[in-house]
């Protein structure tokens, strides 16, 4: 964000008579605490507890009437960790099906590396229970229709976890856009800028890392069957064998955030670009992307993701209207609105004295109130999240509402991977070098 951007957001969020700023107030939470029964504890487990899995499980154990029963991985470590962070009575093991065997577990978090999405949500869907799976939905496309399938054929509830789908500040955005706050709709430009100084994705390796501690084979599933690479268990991101890069990684949560805003299932064209600009340690995706996509009779969206960008840590959206703007960043929403004022015509000083005074007058005749708009009409409002405000939690509580009640979660496997699909086009395009076709309401591609 500029000098100028910065200090406008700044005087904007003091202003106090054309511009307000408010704290969400915490309905969400409440409503759904309120709907807590005394007897209806779900039992969980975690399949995959890395980085994201141990999050996941923190916050879905921040959920009242929750309880971890096991926890599957294929690196001893995290099974040892699960035990120190959550106690010695869950059962851990490093095949995720002894867990799916267990009448005992109502739900599982599915936070595996991508590769192992589609076979680990249909395993757990067969057994009979409900899943909160992990985004991108789908590494393949061909992942997308199994999911589906294996969700409406089980009647179990399956959540995918794009977390920002559940969050107050998007629900608000949704709001304004809905009300017309910002006129019609035209462009949608999202980003997400990130300076990870150890190299972007080259998370730390434990020292124990060894073919003995990891479960290599059952790590590698149905990618490629290499020797033993612990960079490639570690760091899975920077391979496609196992990820699909920034856009499987950053540019879903973006689509996810444009999806549930606008409403729309997604685009039908799009173009991207990129490489590897700077991390060259013998990874096969790009660290900068950007992309451009239709939804026609609706808007354009461009993304961008750049894991080189130079001490910026920064996700955001800008949401362009013929009537105002609307910015979401970090843990705040800015809506701009704007009021065209009524102007007595453009390039007439090139016209002939007489014919610009005649102008004017017919002009003011017609607007007699042809005044700049009143600062009210293109005020600032400024929504902020509430201190500490978490989004995954939100989204747990959303996914254990659906488990109670038995009803359509807040992100489905359609929506999955109608955010997932979207966003994999980048790949595609960059690949073939052209641009390519997608139909958001079949879900295929052209
Ligand atoms: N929603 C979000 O904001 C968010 C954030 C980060 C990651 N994620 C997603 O979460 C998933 C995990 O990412 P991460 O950063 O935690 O990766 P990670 O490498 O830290 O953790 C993945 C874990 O899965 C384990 N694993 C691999 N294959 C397995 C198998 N067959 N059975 C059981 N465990 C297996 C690994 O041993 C590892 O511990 C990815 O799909 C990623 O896109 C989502």
């Amino acid at each position: 964000m500029s000098a100028t951007r910065r200090s406008f957001l700044k005087n904007a969020s003091l202003l106090t008579t054309a511009g307000l700023t408010r704290a969400l107030p915490m309905l969400h939470a409440e409503e759904h605490d309120r709907q807590r029964g005394p007897n209806d504890q779900i039992q969980i487990a975690l399949i995959g507890a890395g980085i994201r899995g141990q999050q996941d499980c923190a916050s879905a154990l921040e959920v009242p009437n929750t309880r971890l029963i096991a926890v599957a991985d294929c690196y001893d470590g995290r099974l040892t960790h699960a035990r120190e962070r959550w106690g010695q009575q869950v059962v851990t093991t490093r095949d995720y099906r002894e867990i799916l065997a267990r009448p005992d577990v109502d739900a599982v978090i599915i936070a595996t590396p991508d590769h192992w999405h589609k076979q680990a949500a249909t395993d757990a869907l067969q057994a009979g229970k409900d899943v909160y799976l992990e985004k991108p939905m789908i590494h393949l496309y061909s992942d997308g229709p199994t999911i589906i399938e294996a969700a409406r054929r089980s009647g179990r509830i399956l959540q995918v976890g794009s977390q920002r789908v559940s969050n107050m500040l998007y629900a608000k955005a949704k709001e304004l856009l809905q009300s017309g706050a910002i006129g019609k709709l035209n462009l949608v430009n999202a980003f997400w800028d990130r300076s990870a100084y150890m190299g972007a994705w080259s998370y730390t390796i434990p020292l124990d890392a060894s073919p003995q501690t990891c479960d290599w084979p059952r790590f590698l599933g149905s990618a490629p069957q290499i020797p033993w690479n612990p960079e490639h268990f570690f760091q899975w991101r920077k391979w496609t064998d196992y990820g699909s890069g920034v856009a499987g990684d950053l540019f879903v949560h973006l689509f996810s955030g444009t999806h549930f805003i606008t409403g729309s299932q997604g685009p039908t064209r799009a173009v991207a670009t990129g490489g590897l600009r700077f991390w060259k340690d013998g990874r096969n995706v790009p660290d900068v992307m950007v992309a451009m996509f239709d939804y026609p009779e609706q808007f354009n969206l461009t993304l961008r993701v750049n894991q080189i960008a130079g001490g910026r840590e920064a996700e955001g959206f800008l949401f362009t209207g013929s009537e105002g703007t609307m910015e979401i960043s970090g843990a705040g929403l800015t809506l701009t609105r704007y009021v065209a004022p009524k102007d007595p015509g453009m390039t007439i000083e090139t016209f002939s004295n007489e014919q610009q005074r005649l102008y004017r007058q017919s002009y003011l005749s017609k607007y007699p109130d042809s005044a700049a708009p009143a600062s009210e009409d293109n005020r600032v409002d400024t929504f902020v999240l509430p201190h500490g405000y978490n989004d995954t939690v939100e989204h747990f509580r959303n996914f254990f509402h659906s488990v109670r009640t038995r009803t359509q979660p807040v992100e489905d496997a359609v929506f999955g991977f109608r955010a997932a699909g979207a966003a994999l086009l980048s790949n595609l395009s960059l690949q073939q070098d052209a641009i390519v076709h997608w139909n958001p309401e079949t879900m295929t591609l052209g």
